[in-house]
């Protein structure tokens, strides 16, 4: 039967992503609740059908508004956040408000009105790894953030726990490794780059580029969302990971090579203060128990088609480029 899945954060890059996919992939009905911060863009939502997918402007801190949507929802798969590390180093506040009160608003009212809650949170929360150590992270794996925005993402976990356990909420939890694929806001890496390279500016490659991160397309981890929401066990938390760790360096080096440049056509910029070294995620759990796997097994053919969407929509990107460097540039990065 359809489903009415009211999705926060759905203007940003994973929340669009999830939308794009429910509508391809279920009958389920759609709510959009974003505040269209920097991060949120109409264009990400645009040729959506407009008989499944409805879009409110609003704030998951509205406990009014919350309250009016999770009423007339089946299902929250919570998304809106405060996404960039970078920016939480240099103006924490809104990652306060939005990462921790804003999930509070939301599962105060999906307790009230009994719905099902899925909150999507990150690896991050567990700190890093050591390059050469062997453990990969499993939901057994103590918290341990560094940085403002993982410490706010942690914190947001830890409500949702509690809210399960005080209250009897019905949520389910997952924490994901690092996201690529279309329509990610140009101050993330892999956009970043590639859009460097199309107006002519270098890349900038924080410090040496040893540090590892565990790719994951966007499809996929909308694939693994949606398998949890359907049968995840409620209380459960689900590491979302598609075994693709590779550093900076190489990922930089093999972007440079898909767009026709040489691999050394970069610049070293001055590296993220506290900058975690290794994500990796051991998603077995979330194999074995629900017979989840990723479509994406090649991680060079996914950055191929991602470089080939920055290519082909650059009215979705153009707008937000100059604002980004120029932030950058003020950061020495
Ligand atoms: P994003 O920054 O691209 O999008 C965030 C969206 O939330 C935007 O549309 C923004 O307008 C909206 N938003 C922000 N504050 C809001 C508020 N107060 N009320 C309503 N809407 C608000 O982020 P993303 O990269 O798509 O990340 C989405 C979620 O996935 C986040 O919870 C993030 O922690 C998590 N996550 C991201 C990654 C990744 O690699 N990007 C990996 C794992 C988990
Ligand atoms: O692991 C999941 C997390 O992945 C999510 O929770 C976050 O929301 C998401 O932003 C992402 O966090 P990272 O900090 O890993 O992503 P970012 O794209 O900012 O950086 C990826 C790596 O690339 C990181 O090691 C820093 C480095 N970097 C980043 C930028 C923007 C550079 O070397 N140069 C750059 O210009």
């Amino acid at each position: 039967m359809a489903r009415r899945i009211l999705v926060t954060g759905g203007a940003g890059f994973i929340g669009s992503n999830f939308v794009h996919y429910l509508v391809a992939n279920t009958d389920d009905s759609v709510t959009v609740l974003d505040k269209f911060t920097y991060a949120g863009n109409e264009a990400s939502l645009a040729g959506l059908p407009e008989d499944r997918v409805t879009v409110v402007h609003g704030d998951i801190c509205d406990a009014e508004l919350v309250d009016r949507l999770i009423a007339e929802s089946d299902v929250v798969v919570h998304y809106a956040a405060e996404s960039h590390n970078d920016n939480s180093l240099h103006d924490p506040r809104p990652f306060l408000d939005t990462n921790i009160i804003g999930t509070y608003t939301l599962i105060e009212a999906a307790r009230r009105h009994e719905k099902r809650f899925h909150h999507i949170s990150t690896d991050e929360v567990y700190g890093d790894l050591e390059l050469d150590d062997p453990e990969r992270f499993t939901d057994q794996t103590p918290y341990n953030p560094s940085s403002p925005y993982s410490s706010t993402k942690a914190g947001s976990d830890l409500l949702v726990r509690a809210w399960v356990r005080s209250f009897g909420l019905q949520a389910t939890i997952s924490n994901c490794s690092n996201n690529y694929g279309p329509r990610q806001h140009v101050e993330k890496f892999i956009p970043r780059q590639i859009t460097n390279i199309l107006v002519g500016d270098r890349p900038k490659l924080y410090g040496e580029g040893l540090n590892v991160r565990d790719w994951i397309h966007a499809d996929d981890h909308s694939s693994a969302v949606l398998r949890i929401v359907e049968a995840g066990r409620i209380g459960e938390t689900y590491l979302i990971g598609a075994d693709g760790e590779r550093n900076n360096k190489d990922v930089l080096e093999t972007i440079l090579e898909l767009m026709g440049q040489p691999r050394d056509a970069y610049e070293h910029v001055v590296d993220r203060p506290g900058h975690d070294l290794r994500y990796a995620i051991d998603a077995s759990k979330l194999r074995d128990e629900l017979g989840w796997a990723p479509a994406y097994q090649d991680f060079d053919r996914g950055l191929a088609d991602t470089i080939a969407w920055y290519r082909e929509n650059e009215p979705w990107w153009r707008p937000q480029k100059d604002a980004t460097e120029a932030k950058y540039r003020e950061q020495g990065q």
